[in-house]
């Protein structure tokens, strides 16, 4: 591995390292208003929140890498003690980028990207219409990481109000990710766009006590079908199946004629149940690979979050 000694390289170095490490991270699209009243609007990735009781977000606007001035966002903060923090859609992906550009102080960045300002209800800077989530904010804290080029002015703020596109709601009235369509950013020109190809659910730990990887049997750790996402999602169980009762679950499973190319075919549709069906035939005709076609039923399973299913198969695998 490369190690590397900050003190030892560059701050771009640092800097880039970063910026692809540290990924992807959630954009702060923030609109600022000068003491002389000229709105800013600017992005920033060095974000995050940190607790919701009060509810406090925390970005970074740096020190300039190129001649460490400050950023028109950090001094309006500091004048005016005032922002909305937007989110950004990769609608607005675009845009958001344009708004980057190192304009004067006296240049409005909503002017310049076209998005549309509207009034807050309770700071002055104005809030992003086309962005799905706003959250008025006041600045708690100003901390200075350092006085050199690149170095990092984190602003802590509390939240005052947030506003909340109904259209992104799922119909408990929570933020669907489906339908926020957030952009992150990650290193280099590069960023991640939340979509049903890209978003993926895990269940809660907290909703179960997992046995753990320690407490998994050796012939699914010693599997070469498994992958460690697959043994991570089966030690998420609060205790293994009986293997008799999943002896009888195979046994019970509806049997469909079939070859490996069946086989395979329903493996890339993803449908485990007849991927059993389909083992279970050829394990009857005396298929050699009968319990790698288990193995990789169970995979299938889990992947699928049947993790009941994929356990019994995944049992009656290991006596074959
Ligand atoms: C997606 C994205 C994320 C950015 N994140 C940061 C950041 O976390 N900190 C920072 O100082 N600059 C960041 N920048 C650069 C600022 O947006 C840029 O310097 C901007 O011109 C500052 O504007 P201002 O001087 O009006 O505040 C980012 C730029 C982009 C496009």
């Amino acid at each position: 591995m490369l190690s590397i000694e900050p003190n030892n390289v560059s701050h771009i170095e640092v800097w880039n390292y970063l910026l692809g490490g540290v990924a992807p991270r959630p954009i702060a699209f923030v609109s600022t208003i000068s003491k002389e009243g000229i709105p800013n609007l600017s992005p920033f990735s060095f974000f995050n929140a940190f607790g919701s009781n009060p509810p406090v977000i925390a970005f970074s606007p740096s020190r300039r890498g190129r001649d460490n001035t400050l950023k028109d966002t950090y001094n309006n903060l500091i004048e005016t003690k005032e922002c909305v923090v937007n989110t950004v859609t990769y609608q607005m992906l675009h845009q958001m980028n344009l708004s980057s550009c190192e304009y004067p102080p006296e240049i409005d960045e909503f002017v310049k990207s076209g998005l549309t300002p509207i009034d807050s209800d309770i700071v002055k800077p104005k809030r992003v219409k086309e962005s799905p989530f706003q959250m008025e904010c006041r600045l708690m804290q100003m901390i200075e990481l350092g006085g050199k080029s690149g170095s990092g002015n984190l602003a802590i703020c509390e939240v005052v109000k947030f506003h909340i596109a109904e259209y992104i709601l799922d119909e408990n009235g929570r933020i669907d990710p489906l339908k926020i369509n957030h952009v992150g950013r990650n290193g280099g020109q590069w960023y991640t766009v939340c979509n049903a190809n890209s978003l993926i659910k895990v269940p809660k730990p907290a909703e179960i006590k997992g046995i753990g990887f320690d407490n998994l049997p050796d012939f699914m750790k010693s599997s070469f079908i498994y992958t460690a996402n697959n043994l991570g999602r089966f030690a998420l169980v609060d205790k293994i199946p009986d293997p008799e009762e999943a002896k009888r679950f195979v046994e019970s499973y509806p049997i469909i004629e079939s070859d490996e190319y069946a086989f395979n075919m329903f493996m890339s549709c993803g449908d485990y149940k007849s991927m059993l069906s389909s083992a279970k035939y050829l394990l009857i005709k005396g298929n050699s690979k009968s319990r790698i076609l288990f193995e990789l039923t169970a995979k299938c399973a889990v992947e699928n979050n049947e993790i009941d299913f994929a356990w019994n198969v995944a049992l009656f695998a290991s006596t074959i």
